[in-house]
């Protein structure tokens, strides 16, 4: 069995995982991290389970091959579709003493604090939304809380393309927003269910009637990750301190390197993989 310490994995299908990558950055910034965006494959969101299943579980061994001994699924669509087999299935014979976590269920547990009315909206891709993971995990932390799913198709390609503050990018917005209010008006706390989402916050938040809190994911899957460190001591040993972070993507180089600076205002160092 491999125990040798290495680097925290971040992966995301594409820029997304960037907005949580730098808040765990943020609460924990003593660690190495390798962040591995699959630029050459996204969006996931409107792909299979199958699909998603394979293309993250390439990822996983990836960063299992490259040192990492804890790996964060930063992306809401692969945490849906593909956490729960690569936990059962595939991380007992790949590398059983290494850990996969992913952001829906920080998340989750978050939301029971922070409703009133108890009637909770989820703003994610089609994946997400139509594999039910929010619902699922919500009525088993909070019965009483009423969820509502909004597939929102258009907002990952505004972000992906860097059309997030333009003007064509308000009617989108406005539209799923709108959508889902009208199906349940009783919602007070909105969930932000899709990496890539913070991006679009300014217009979120123009969208959003006052008094609905709106829900962006980074900080707390970055304090439940700081608490999940400090409970497991057998992986925290393995994570290796010095807080440098290495960018690797299937697309690009350049595209990744000029995205990634909006995303993280600043510059990166990035090399190209491959996942097979
Ligand atoms: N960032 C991903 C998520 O959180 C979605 C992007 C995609 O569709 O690939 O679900």
């Amino acid at each position: 069995m491999n125990l040798q310490p290495g680097p925290i994995g971040v992966f995301d299908s594409g820029y997304g995982g960037l907005t949580i990558l730098d808040k765990i950055r943020e609460q924990l910034p003593q660690y190495n991290y390798i962040y591995l965006g699959d630029n050459a494959r996204t969006p996931y969101g409107t792909r299979s389970f199958e699909v998603v299943y394979q293309f993250t579980l390439q990822a996983v061994k990836k960063l299992f091959e490259l040192g990492c001994p804890l790996v964060i699924l930063a992306c809401n669509t692969a945490s849906a579709k593909a956490l729960r087999s690569i936990q059962q299935i595939d991380l007992p014979h790949l590398a059983p003493a290494n850990r996969v976590l992913g952001v829906i269920r920080p998340t989750v547990e978050a939301i029971g604090e922070i409703t009133r009315s108890r009637h909770v909206g989820v703003l994610a891709t089609a994946g997400t939304i139509l594999s039910r993971s929010y619902p699922l995990e919500i009525k088993k932390l909070y019965p009483d809380v009423e969820v509502t799913g909004m597939p929102c198709p258009m907002w990952v390609p505004l972000v992906e393309n860097q059309e997030y503050a333009s003007p064509g990018a308000d009617y989108f917005v406005r539209k799923y927003i709108d959508a889902l209010l009208e199906q349940d008006p009783l919602i007070d706390t909105l969930i932000l269910g899709c990496t890539h989402y913070p991006l679009l916050m300014e217009k979120i938040r123009r969208y959003t009637p006052a008094g609905i809190r709106l829900v962006a994911q980074g900080e707390y899957v970055a304090a439940r990750l700081k608490d999940y460190l400090s409970r497991h001591d057998e992986i925290r040993i393995r994570c290796t301190v010095g807080g440098t972070c290495r960018f690797l993507t299937t697309e690009s180089e350049d595209k990744f390197r000029e995205s990634a600076t909006v995303f993280l205002q600043q510059q990166v160092e990035v090399s190209r993989v491959v996942l097979e």
